[in-house]
């Protein structure tokens, strides 16, 4: 496989990168992160790796779901700058090579916006229509709130209206109305605005509250057959308003239901998937220190149409949601990774950031990312991550893990030079802190997450086949162990993790490979090494008469090897199509 095979179909071998504006970087001392800071701080993402940013929303908001309550989807949030500064940003990033996407949110709007505001005035006024009504009492819905404890039913009455309106998330957000051909026409047209600002697709909020699908199924598509159409029709859209622009979906669902929400092949919907399956399961796994249950979601993985894909992730925005785990086995990770009641939310997730978690760890670290970049399909990383930023659990709720970006070790953080008081969300304390946790820091040390990142980006971006790649779980002798294979037509990746704190060795089964065939370390030593520990030698593994190579492992460690690629997989789906 060659670069110019996969040009077109960039998601497929893409590295996303999530900034949050509100604060990344201030440029005007107000304390509050703004798109020109976004834009100053860009060179830092193309340094990384990075290929394409996400824009947390920027729209102007009331500010009560961190800016995802909008009341304008065409506009810009005043404190953040103007629609002159996102185009200015858009063309710098596209110099520097990157593309962006936006946060699409229009599952609701906040109650504050113009439309909801008439909509309750005036049950005359075609607004009215553009949300969810009922006059009825409702039934107990509680069970489907999204927010537990913040929130206790899926519908409020509205005084002014005399009516029940549905939210599916918070009482301040109400549901737009899908089975409403207008709203529809509204989506498209706000889509249709950004893509003709150079934006380059869109991460979609909330998609299966958007659809109604899954445990609520409330009225929001009557007049449409089939909910998946609404994505099919707007998939359609976008793709003729620009060819190469991409929809990432936010869907929080078990295998099965993601993938139907890819679409199929002709009538595509969505192109990227975020995969919360392998990422709660992969905190299983690590918490138990067994690959087990990781490698057995990862053979769950449906095969998706050819040109979509995965986005891997191991932390977002929000809590790290464990709720597809049983009760039992998020009593482990809570166990692990969480065990005091303030470091979860919501019953189901944590408000924790992974370098806290492991400890502060660096080879524990590397090793999770390691997966997360050898798995195929495309990573996504959330600012901080790359810098090992910890958490604030001060700030209340999901806010924990939302706290300003860590430049330099001055008071504000290089971040702003405000008072800190000022800033939206408190700075990281103590040993995650911006004194000992900076991107100025990380720059010089050789030894840096920043740095292994930049090295694992830039294997993961030479090898196409690890966004291309079928997955495939190899047979090994140990449960502390994941070995698996991506492999197209032309070439295969095999990547082999330990969960255990004890260095291992195990004989890898590679199903096609002949006797004698070599297979070459891609990570470099130095990385893969204890640090300060014996350095592993670069020679070659040599496949045995069975068919398997011994593979030794460091305690957490993990290794990468381009080997041949298996018989079979040629003309198969993992094969980029004609012209790419
Ligand atoms: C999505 C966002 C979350 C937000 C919610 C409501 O789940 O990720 O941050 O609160 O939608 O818009
Ligand atoms: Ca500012």
């Amino acid at each position: 496989m060659r670069l110019t095979d996969t040009s077109d179909l960039w998601w497929k071998t893409a590295v996303v990168y999530c900034a949050d504006v509100e604060t990344f970087h201030d440029t005007n001392g107000d304390g509050i992160g703004d798109i020109e800071g976004i834009g100053r701080r860009l060179d830092h993402l193309v340094e990384l790796g990075v290929t394409c940013l996400w824009l947390m929303p920027f729209y102007p908001t009331p500010e009560r779901d961190d800016g995802y309550d909008v009341v304008d989807f065409y506009g810009v949030d005043r404190r953040l700058g103007s629609l002159g500064d996102v185009v200015e940003l858009v063309r710098t990033a596209k110099d520097r090579g990157l593309r962006v996407i936006a946060d699409l949110v229009v599952n609701h709007t906040s109650n504050q916006h113009p439309w909801f505001l008439e909509a309750r005035e005036d049950p005359k006024s075609p607004y009215h229509q553009y949300y969810v009504w009922r006059e009825d009492k409702p039934p107990d819905t509680s069970e489907m709130v999204v927010f537990p404890g913040e929130q206790e039913a899926i519908w409020t009455k509205d005084r002014k209206a005399g009516k029940w309106y549905l939210h599916h998330f918070y009482r301040h957000q109400p549901d737009l109305n899908l089975s409403n051909p207008a709203v529809r026409t509204e989506i498209a047209k706000i889509a249709g605005f950004w893509l003709e600002l150079g934006f380059d697709g869109f991460r979609v909020d909330g998609v299966p509250q958007l659809l109604s699908l899954g445990p609520s199924n409330e009225p929001k598509n009557d007049d449409v057959a089939n909910p998946h159409d609404v994505l099919r029709d707007l998939r359609s859209f976008i793709g003729r308003r620009r060819g190469d622009a991409v929809l990432l979906g936010e869907v929080n669902m078990p295998y099965d239901q993601q993938r139907t929400l890819f679409g199929e092949s002709g009538a595509a919907e969505l192109d990227l998937i975020f995969d919360f399956v392998a990422m709660q399961y992969l905190y299983l796994s690590l918490a138990r220190g067994d690959a087990g249950a990781l490698a057995t979601a990862l053979k769950n993985r449906p095969a998706i149409r050819r040109e979509a894909q995965w986005a891997v992730f191991v932390r977002n925005h929000d809590e790290l949601t464990l709720d597809q785990l049983t009760e039992a086995e998020r009593g482990e990770v809570f166990a692990a990774f969480g065990p005091d009641p303030e470091h979860q939310v919501y019953g189901r997730g944590l408000r924790r950031r992974l370098p806290p978690m492991l400890g502060g760890d660096q080879r524990w670290l590397r090793m999770v990312y390691s997966l997360v970049f050898s798995l195929p399909g495309t990573p996504t990383l959330f600012y901080g991550e790359e810098i090992g930023m910890g958490e604030n659990l001060a700030a209340p709720g999901r806010h924990a893990v939302r706290t300003p970006m860590q430049w330099s070790p001055d008071p504000g953080a290089g971040f702003s030079t405000a008072h800190p008081k000022t800033f939206p969300a408190p700075l990281v304390e103590g040993r995650f802190g911006p004194e000992h946790i900076n991107v100025e820091a990380c720059r010089t040390d050789p030894e840096s997450l920043f740095n292994f990142l930049r090295h694992l980006i830039d294997v993961y971006r030479r090898h196409p086949e690890l966004g291309w790649g079928q997955l495939e779980i190899l047979d090994q002798p140990l449960p502390c162990v994941l070995a698996h294979r991506a492999a197209t037509g032309e070439a295969s990746i095999v990547a082999v993790h330990n969960f255990s704190s004890d260095a291992v060795s195990t004989a890898v089964k590679l199903p096609g490979v002949q006797p004698g065939h070599e297979l070459h370390d891609l990570i470099a030593a130095r990385w893969r090494d204890e640090p300060g520990g014996r350095q592993s030698s670069d020679r070659p593994l040599v496949v045995d008469d069975e068919g398997r190579v011994e593979v030794q492992l460091a305690a957490r460690g993990f290794r990468w090897f381009g080997a041949p690629q298996p018989p079979g997989t040629r003309g198969s789906q993992a094969e980029p199509p004609a012209l790419g």
